[in-house]
């Protein structure tokens, strides 16, 4: 959702505003903005569109002063255009705010104070906050920090805001409900951000603002509080990223960088932990727990789109070799369907970006219940790491295409160490504990296999650049995979796709194949090969135009398909963490053809923090 960053200290704050607002712009792109106190006052530029549309309405006449905010917008209330982009200002233009997240009860606060006679210029709800806190100060005359904190106190909903004023330019505002924001902290120089990205080239010294705090900071220091006013010492913790790991390096695009970064990433991910020679998986982060996940009634997984697929993947997985019920959730019903818990139930949740807010309230809600729950991140010190009872982190290193890629192979793999773990000295033997550890260990090398297919995947993408839907089937390990491929070609390009389990073709999909429409078949050399053979002899005998990735050597399709990509064995159960590779590939490849923006697709953001 939307970005945030703030800086107070000594040096000039644009430009650093703006290369914080470039590094977050995948969070929302639709409008830029900062604010930035001066001699004279309080300035302000804003605009529709991207950064870049931004940096050019300062050109030539550059903001000075050294403290301010910016913001990137993803929009929620109003459209996207110069009234609705943030900052807003008070009336009289003395302090400016940021704002991210839905403040749910903005109408009501809005008609009292228009009632009072405030005025509003936008659509928007974080000016609906401006004017309250306008409202608290002229009604008590407190200092802004506390007019901002008791504010706080009477919206309902969602944010991370920043504020700045003129009035007190020693003085940088921040605080979290909901939408997260992280504290850098410079020497004699402070800076804030909704993640870590604007921060990593500047300090590694951060501080996680939790829900219901709030930070003023001065170039002195900052002292934290809830909004309830109870001052709190925070622990300051050390960053792991580096700055090159959230540059392009090169590639066209973040998505493509992160895809050619997946054997790293998994090698990375399974380091120290897959120990093929001890036969041995360790998941440090789970050791607490893993008694009582191994004795787990039910294993509930919940998560949002790739991850949810990733977790279906982990069901499979859990079930055939652990033999431990698992259900997968949408995090986004899993709150609102009242779900049944009972003690023996352990929720597991997934998401890349620790932040999703529908898989945050799973989380919570589970814990309310007294049901242990168990995280899958990537991003370290984010709030579903913090507020899970126990968990695994990727290590894939951060993920910046809003296309998830690297982080769903590396969650595919973590779930596959889990799965192997519970396994462990009961359902598998230590020989094929051995076997399967070997195998997983070989991955990366044969996902560099894979990638090194992607001028053939180019041209295969090539063909069917202009296609209108496509459809993608699996079996097994692989249903999961269709779906992923279905929605990296719809999010990226803007075709439509929709992913199955092949034998449901049948009942219902097989009226849409026409040679028209593409229908993508993951049929590995596994258990349900033959049966998907037949799935693809069906659409062949009504003309349907197949491609199919298969096992290296298997030459029984070329008949049948159109396109037959040949990607290394493996052992079943491994499968898709190397036929997913080329579905990514696909997609980004027909979206550059489309001319589509890749790493920013129309109405996606990364991280979504609101429901
Ligand atoms: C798809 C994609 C989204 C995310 C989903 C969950 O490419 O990126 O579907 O997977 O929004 O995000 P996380 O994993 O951060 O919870």
């Amino acid at each position: 959702m939307c970005g945030i960053v703030g800086y107070i200290g000594t040096q000039e704050a644009q430009s650093i505003l703006i290369n914080g607002l470039q590094r977050l712009e995948y969070r929302g792109y639709d409008s830029a903005g900062v604010a930035i106190i001066g001699d004279d006052g309080l300035q302000i530029k804003k605009t529709k569109g991207k950064v870049h549309d931004l940096e050019s309405t300062i050109e030539g006449a550059p903001l000075q002063g050294s403290v301010g905010i910016g913001h990137t917008r993803w929009a929620t209330h109003g459209p996207p255009n110069d009234v609705n982009a943030h900052p807003h200002d008070s009336t009289g233009s003395t302090f400016a705010l940021v704002h991210n997240g839905i403040i749910e009860n903005y109408n009501a606060i809005r008609k009292k104070l228009a009632e009072k006679g405030y005025t509003f210029q936008s659509d928007t709800d974080t000016e609906v906050l401006v004017r309250l806190i306008e409202d608290v100060r002229r009604a008590t005359d407190l200092p802004l920090e506390e007019a901002v904190r008791q504010a706080l106190t009477q919206v309902v909903g969602t944010y991370g805001i920043a504020v700045v004023s003129e009035e007190d330019p020693d003085l940088l505002i921040a605080a979290r409900k909901g939408s997260p924001l992280i504290l850098g902290i410079g020497d004699g120089e402070y800076f804030i951000g909704s993640d870590a990205a604007p921060l990593v080239e500047h300090t590694r010294q951060v501080v996680y603002l939790s829900d219901g705090e709030m930070v003023t900071v001065r170039r002195s220091g900052y002292t934290v509080r809830t909004i309830d006013n109870v001052e709190l010492e925070k622990e300051v913790h050390e960053l792991e990223w580096d700055l090159s790991e959230i540059q392009k390096g090169g590639y066209d695009h973040f998505m493509l960088k992160e895809i050619m970064e997946q054997p790293t990433a998994l090698e990375d991910c399974m380091r120290g932990r897959v120990l093929p020679d001890q036969q041995q998986i360790t998941l440090g982060g789970l050791h607490q727990v893993i008694d009582d996940l191994r004795d787990a009634d039910r294993i509930i997984i919940a998560a949002c789109g790739t991850s949810w697929h990733s977790g279906l993947v982990g069901e499979y997985l859990i079930e055939s070799m652990a033999r431990i019920p698992v259900e997968v959730e949408y995090a986004s019903e899993f709150r609102y369907r009242n779900p049944v818990l009972r003690k023996g139930d352990v929720v597991l949740v997934i998401s890349q970006s620790g932040e999703t807010a529908d898989t945050l309230a799973a989380v919570r809600e589970a814990r309310r219940r007294g049901i242990p729950c168990i995280g899958i991140c990537n991003v370290v010190g984010s709030t579903i790491a913090r507020e899970t009872d126990a968990g695994v982190y990727l290590h894939a290193g951060p993920e910046i295409g809003v296309a998830s890629t690297k982080a769903f192979t590396a969650q595919v793999t973590v779930l596959t160490m889990l799965a192997l773990k519970l396994a462990e000295g009961r359902t598998l033997s230590t020989a094929e504990m051995a076997h399967n550890l070997q195998a997983l260990a070989a991955v990366p090398d044969k996902v560099r296999e894979v990638l090194a297919m992607d001028e053939e995947i180019e041209d295969m993408a090539n063909v069917y650049r202009y296609a209108a839907n496509f459809l993608y089937l699996g079996r097994g390990y692989n249903f999961p995979v269709a779906l992923e491929g279905a929605l990296k070609l719809k999010e990226i390009s803007y075709i439509h796709a929709e992913g199955y389990p092949a034998a449901e073709m049948k009942h219902g999909p097989i009226a849409l194949i026409d040679r028209f429409m593409p229908v993508v078949f993951i049929a590995m050399k596994d258990s349900t090969y033959d049966k998907v053979v037949s799935n693809i002899e069906e659409v062949a005998a009504r003309d349907g135009s197949v491609i199919a990735i298969t096992d290296e050597g298997n030459g029984e399709l070329d008949d049948l398909c159109e396109y037959v990509l040949r990607i290394p064995k493996t052992e079943e159960f491994l499968t898709p963490l190397l036929t997913a590779i080329p579905l990514q590939l696909l997609s980004y490849h027909i979206a550059v053809m489309r001319g589509c923006h890749v790493d920013q697709p129309r109405n996606l953001a990364k991280s979504v923090t609101v429901e």
